[in-house]
């Protein structure tokens, strides 16, 4: 027998799944991110860092931080690359590398400030969606799996208790050879949270249909352990899905 296919035969082909992990500063989303993506050869993108990359844009260029229409511009110069080895994404902005810039609790409590403005939130959406569309990846934020990636395959949300996900963030400033004071370090982390949490657009929250894990008393070999777990019990359950 032979078959023939016309013209407008669609070929499906099967796509690696979108993972998202929201969750609050210090709740082990990056570790988690940065392990599986090494584990499995999925690409990672840090969305906090494309926030984080227009509050730095913003103080460079002394643009104020409620500036709307301005700080949307600056996300025009705002692209990301995948490395041929796949792993973190690298954001450029302006075709410079910031990732060694943008780490500062500064930058940090202005990217949360700015992250409130809808137009901001927009401009940074399609480059979001461009680096999901193919699959394949794992992306952390804040509103990855209720607003960027909704149909996302995988979603998590990782929660902590604010005393230990502060201590995570000392010790991660302390590592970058910084010398805060945890109680600095904790009461920004609070304000941050507040910020995130509380705002119209986009706020931090789980999903209804997130995994949501308590990393209180997890390390990071017990957190990664639990994500790989959930990858392939729903990767299972999306191959046996008779409506994939
Ligand atoms: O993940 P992070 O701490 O680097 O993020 C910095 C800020 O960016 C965070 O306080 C809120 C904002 N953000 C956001 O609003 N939405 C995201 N998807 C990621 C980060």
């Amino acid at each position: 027998m032979h078959f023939s296919y016309g013209t407008n035969m669609k070929v499906r082909t099967i796509k690696q799944p979108v993972i998202v992990v929201d969750g609050p500063a210090g709740s082990g989303k990056s570790t988690v991110c940065k392990h599986f993506a090494e584990k499995t050869g999925y690409s990672y993108l840090d969305t906090g860092a494309l926030y984080r990359t227009v509050a730095w844009l913003a103080a460079a260029a002394g643009v104020p931080l409620d500036d709307e229409a301005r700080l949307a511009e600056l996300c025009i110069g705002i692209e990301f690359l995948i490395p041929e080895s796949k792993g973190k994404m690298i954001i450029l902005a302006d075709g410079k590398n910031v990732e060694n810039v943008i780490r500062t609790e500064n930058v940090g409590m202005s990217a949360s400030k700015i992250s409130k403005l809808t137009g901001v939130r927009k401009a940074l959406l399609p480059i979001q969606r461009e680096a999901g569309k193919e699959g394949g990846i794992i992306a952390e934020g804040r509103d990855m799996g209720t607003v960027v990636f909704p149909d996302a395959e995988i979603k998590i949300y990782l929660d902590a208790d604010p005393g230990v996900r502060a201590g995570r963030r000392w010790l991660e400033l302390r590592g970058r050879g910084e010398k805060p004071e945890y109680n600095d370090v904790f009461e920004d982390m609070v304000r941050r949270d507040a910020q995130d949490r509380s705002r119209d657009v986009a706020p931090l929250k789980p999903s209804d249909d997130a995994f949501i894990i308590d990393t209180t008393n997890m390390d990071i070999e017990a957190m990664v352990e639990a994500i790989v777990k959930i990858y392939h019990n729903r990767s299972s359950e999306i191959r046996e899905s008779p409506y994939r």
